[in-house]
């Protein structure tokens, strides 16, 4: 395979302002297709990165033109049709977040693809940011010591708007949690290499006036005992929103500011002091942090890079689907126990 011929599935959003450009950015990729419910857009997207064919119906893509992959951006409630439908064509997936409405659902598209041996990636970038990276090494060296207590926050303004899938539970599955807490759990398993084995959340519509949640604090507890909280809302104007990342180890601890997005931006310090005994006085002299920032590379680039090398290898890594898989399993639960 020199190039691997990419379809794309729901053209008009994260496709076109991020996945598009970041597949192009790689010469290893090319776009043969591009498909959209709305005709107007499918065109519109075609054209500005000149592909020749595009749709509106699935089937016919599938049959008219060859793929190697599609890129699936629709709404969530499209994806289990779209990428069964892919695997009917034999045709590797890379899907976005979340993988699917529900666990259920989940199971029935990683199954599906497990048992026909074709590739299933869902599209969590964020892991692949420098500073999260420079987090998970961090905790790998020990450099904190036994990590305790892992924290992130992640917000944005998201008001209603006439028509959108993302306020309606039936269509997108849920708020503020399946749209942003999922970036999180993936990012907790991501850096620490662990599984979160509780979990239990807070959520209500406190803002707007549509039916799914604009509000969440959820707290966890990982495989080795690593007590986690993620807060995420709809209902924080942007420019006061910037996320957040902390880490705290008996050694040390890290801070992450404006690194939770769809850019390799923001800033992490290192936070280094082991203790010896106990000191009264409690004298806290801050320790001078070792500073880092985003390097400004594209994240989305750098997942795709990883989707083809394993498309490229003939063998199949189920390991970011399993837990995207997981990570529904855990959005199921919080839905299903709210803690109100
Ligand atoms: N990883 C990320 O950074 C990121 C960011 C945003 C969205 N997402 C995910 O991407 C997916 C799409 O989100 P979005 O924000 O781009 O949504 P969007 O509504 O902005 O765009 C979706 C596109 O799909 C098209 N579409 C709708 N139904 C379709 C169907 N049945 N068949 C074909 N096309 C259809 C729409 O016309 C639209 O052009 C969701 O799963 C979302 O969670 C991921």
């Amino acid at each position: 395979m020199e190039k691997i011929r990419w379809g794309i599935i729901g053209a008009g959003g994260i496709a076109d302002r991020r996945a598009i450009p970041a597949l192009l950015e790689d010469k290893n990729n090319e776009i043969v297709a591009v498909l959209d419910k709305a005709g107007d857009v499918a065109k519109m997207v075609a054209q500005k990165y000149g592909v020749k064919h595009y749709f509106t119906d699935v089937e016919e893509l599938f049959k008219t033109v060859e793929c190697d992959a599609v890129y699936i951006a629709t709404p969530v409630f499209c994806h289990k049709e779209q990428a069964l439908l892919a695997l009917e064509y034999g045709v590797n997936v890379f899907m976005e977040k979340p993988i699917s409405l529900n666990e259920k659902e989940g199971k029935e598209i990683l199954d599906a693809f497990k048992a026909k041996g074709k590739q299933l990636t869902i599209g969590y970038m964020m892991g692949f940011h420098n500073l999260h990276q420079k987090a998970a090494s961090l905790i790998k060296e020990g450099k904190l010591g036994s990590v305790n207590l892992f924290k992130m926050q992640f917000s944005c303004w998201y008001p209603e708007i006439a028509g959108a899938w993302r306020q309606k539970k039936a269509l997108g599955g849920g708020g503020c949690i399946m749209d942003l807490a999922v970036h999180c759990m993936e990012l907790f398993m991501n850096i620490t290499g662990e599984d979160i084995e509780k979990i239990k959340g807070f959520f209500a519509t406190r803002t707007f006036g549509y039916e799914v949640e604009d509000t969440a604090v959820i707290t966890f507890k990982s495989e080795s005992g690593i007590l986690g909280h993620i807060d995420v809302n709809f209902n924080v104007p942007d420019s006061c929103a910037p996320s957040r990342l902390e880490i705290y180890g008996t050694d040390g601890s890290i801070f992450a500011e404006g690194t939770l997005g769809q850019e390799e931006v923001g800033k992490l310090r290192f936070l280094y002091a082991p203790q010896g005994g106990y000191e009264a006085q409690q004298i806290r002299t801050v320790t001078k942090p070792k500073s880092y920032c985003g390097k400004g590379a594209n994240i989305y680039t750098k997942q795709f890079k990883v989707f083809g090398d394993i498309i490229k290898s003939g063998k199949c890594d189920y390991t970011c689907a399993e837990r995207a898989l997981r990570i529904q399993a855990l959005c199921d639960e919080i839905y299903e126990n709210n803690c109100y």
